[in-house]
């Protein structure tokens, strides 16, 4: 979603703003635009499409100034024209938004009443008219951004420029993340530390109705009540070389391959090896003081919850409630004595998972988040955090996340489980083996890619697919029909096995692939059943098994892909290769833009 970025320099700020862009192109965008202060006057360029597109651009007309803003477009409100493009101005203002002002229709009313136009489609044209309109009502810049801000509602970072103001930058956060970089005569705001790491590691993050005046030597804070407030200053730890795609092709392809080094990490973070036992950030969890986990989270980190769901309720006898945060945050669900709430994002950014985690402050007994983004408002807002250790994840369909959600949310089954009194410390120690294992047959498991490829060539034509799964293989059948669609444009859609003759099997007939995900296990028979129904029907089975499976299952199939034989329990983090390959390779088939998919964003920032 949209990127927001501000430097005081001592040199031209162009070639920052441009770089710190690139950092956010990762959350995805539709146009890109900067502004600075030229001479002490505001100057803006902007282009449609890629980042590339301004710089080109920025070639042939370049832009000086030593203070400037820039912002990367995700279209909510009007389409992504070069009108449509941040930075926004209206006289002597620019800004840069990253959220939704909610009452941008009754603002532009108000201000149609004075006699001001618009001209564009946009909410945030209406935060730098307002602005104006206080300007030539005589406030100063920092009065007239306070009473713009004052008049908003919706979710919003904003970073704002003045003309004839080279040594002033203001913004303003809610709802909406936004850091303040501190550098040596220099100040910078960025939407992450990620965008701010080639310029600075001295980060202050903003807090929800927070407003920040910025000099190249001062920050000023007051909290949402106006009061003057004392924000902590962080030493990041982000690499401030940008992430390449290491040979690959696209930075999906990489981040399925690194899968063995980044588990391997994540259970390094998290087992002791000298005596077997499972360790937590300081403080840990009292698992066997509590009655339910409440799980919430969006997309992929949904799915995660959902399997996690099945570890802790069979292996810990904890009841789980699973939910997607946008239905979750505003259905009031009670949140009784005894509950832990459990977000797992990638991001820690996610706007419908931040507002469900806030709902249950104060109510749930611990707050809990799985996140691969450390220093993110839902780490930062959780009780204890749980990082996964999967390094930056660049491609927009999330791949190594997912099975490093996985890992330290099975390792959290287990301890829970361990502590509960339903796992003894053999068999925990036996589970453990089994995960440090995991490495090595990820590693195996990708050895499937030739197959999947050729597969894919053939799964490209299809316009519908298929996805089932029973027990744990049931939120991996919906893991990789979203896989799927999200990358491949191909309507997928998943079902548990045992629903397909409650409905979806009116759909197979010939032309109609449908992916099985079926390990041999204690509900193996049960999924080749229905697997059979489809057959029976025409339908083209991919079978997604192990050689046991193979060998009992494989004949009729259309294709059957063989996995490595593992413990069930820790099937799901092995099956998510086959799932990520076989989206990946279709969508290259297909030729589209795997990494950013069509109106896709990595960070989603509003609900
Ligand atoms: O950053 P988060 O994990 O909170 O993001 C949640 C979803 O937006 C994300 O998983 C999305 O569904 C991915 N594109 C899936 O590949």
């Amino acid at each position: 979603m949209c990127g927001i970025v501000g430097v005081l320099g001592q040199n031209e700020v162009a070639p920052l703003l441009v770089e710190a862009l690139k950092r956010l192109e990762y959350r995805g965008y539709d146009s890109a635009g900067i502004a600075t202060l030229n001479d002490g006057h505001l100057d803006r360029r902007r282009a449609v499409g890629k980042l590339v597109n301004l710089s080109d651009l920025l070639v042939h007309d370049p832009l000086a100034g030593k203070s400037g803003i820039g912002h990367t477009r995700w279209a909510t409100h009007g389409a992504p024209t070069l009108t449509n493009t941040h930075p926004h101005r209206a006289g002597p203002v620019a800004v840069v938004h990253n959220g939704i002002i909610e009452n941008y229709r009754e603002l532009r009313a108000e201000l149609a009443s004075a006699g001001i136009a618009y001209h564009t489609e946009t909410d945030t044209e209406t935060v730098a008219l307002l602005a104006q309109h206080h300007l030539d009502k005589g406030a100063s810049p920092e009065e007239a951004a306070r009473a713009t801000i004052a008049q908003l509602e919706g979710a919003y970072a904003l970073c704002f420029l003045f003309d004839g103001e080279d040594d002033l930058l203001i913004a303003a956060r809610q709802g909406s993340p936004l850091a303040i970089g501190h550098g040596d005569g220099e100040m910078f705001v960025g939407s992450d530390a990620i965008a701010l790491a080639p310029l600075t590691d001295r980060v202050t993050y903003l807090e929800e109705g927070d407003f920040a005046v910025l000099t190249r030597t001062s920050l000023r804070i007051t909290d949402a009540q106006g009061t003057p407030a004392t924000r902590p200053m962080r030493q990041t730890h982000i690499d401030s070389a940008r992430v390449d795609k290491a040979g690959h092709k696209h930075f999906m392809a990489k981040e399925i391959a690194e899968q063995p080094t980044v588990i391997s990490e994540a259970l390094g973070a998290y087992l002791n090896g000298e005596n077997g036992t499972i360790t937590l950030p300081e403080g840990g969890i009292n698992f066997a003081g509590l009655e339910r986990i409440t799980m919430v989270a969006c997309g992929t980190a949904y799915f995660a919850c959902v399997t996690a769901k099945y570890w802790f309720e069979q292996l810990a006898r904890l009841p789980v409630e699973v939910d997607v945060a946008s239905e979750f945050r505003y259905r009031e669900p009670p949140i009784t004595e005894g509950t832990a709430a459990l977000f797992v994002s990638q991001s820690g950014e996610t706007a419908d998972t931040l507002a469900a985690l806030r709902y249950c402050e104060g109510e749930a007994d611990i707050i809990l988040s799985v996140v691969n983004v450390d220093e993110s408002s839902i780490a930062r807002e959780s009780d204890l955090a749980l990082p996964i250790h999967a390094g930056t994840e660049i491609g927009v369909a999330s791949s190594k996340a997912f099975t490093c959600q996985l890992t330290v949310l099975l390792l959290l089954a287990l301890k829970a489980a361990h502590a509960r009194g339903h796992l003894s410390e053999d068999g925990l120690r036996a589970y453990l083996v089994a995960m440090r294992s995991l490495p090595g047959m990820l590693n195996e498991a990708l050895g499937i890619e030739e197959d999947v490829r050729g597969l894919s060539q053939e799964l490209s034509k299809a316009t519908d697919v298929l996805f089932l799964g029973r027990g744990l293989m049931y939120p991996m059948a919906m893991e990789g029909a979203l896989k799927l669609k999200e990358i491949s444009y191909i309507h997928a859609e998943a079902y548990a096995s045992g629903e397909l003759k409650h409905g979806p099997i009116a759909l197979i007939d010939e032309k109609m692939p449908v992916v099985v995900f079926a390990p041999k296990d204690a509900l193996f028979d049960k999924t080749v059943s229905n697997m059979q129904e489809v057959m029976a029907r025409g339908g083209k089975i991919i079978l997604i098994t192990d050689a046991a499976g193979a060998k009992d299952a494989g004949d009729g199939t259309w294709q059957t892909i063989i996995m490595p034989t593992i413990d069930p329990v820790l099937a799901p983090i092995l099956y998510a290769v086959p799932a990520q390959l076989l989206a990946y390779h279709t969508a290259v088939a297909k030729g589209t833009d795997v990494d950013q998919p069509r109106n896709l964003a990595k960070s989603v920032t509003v609900e």
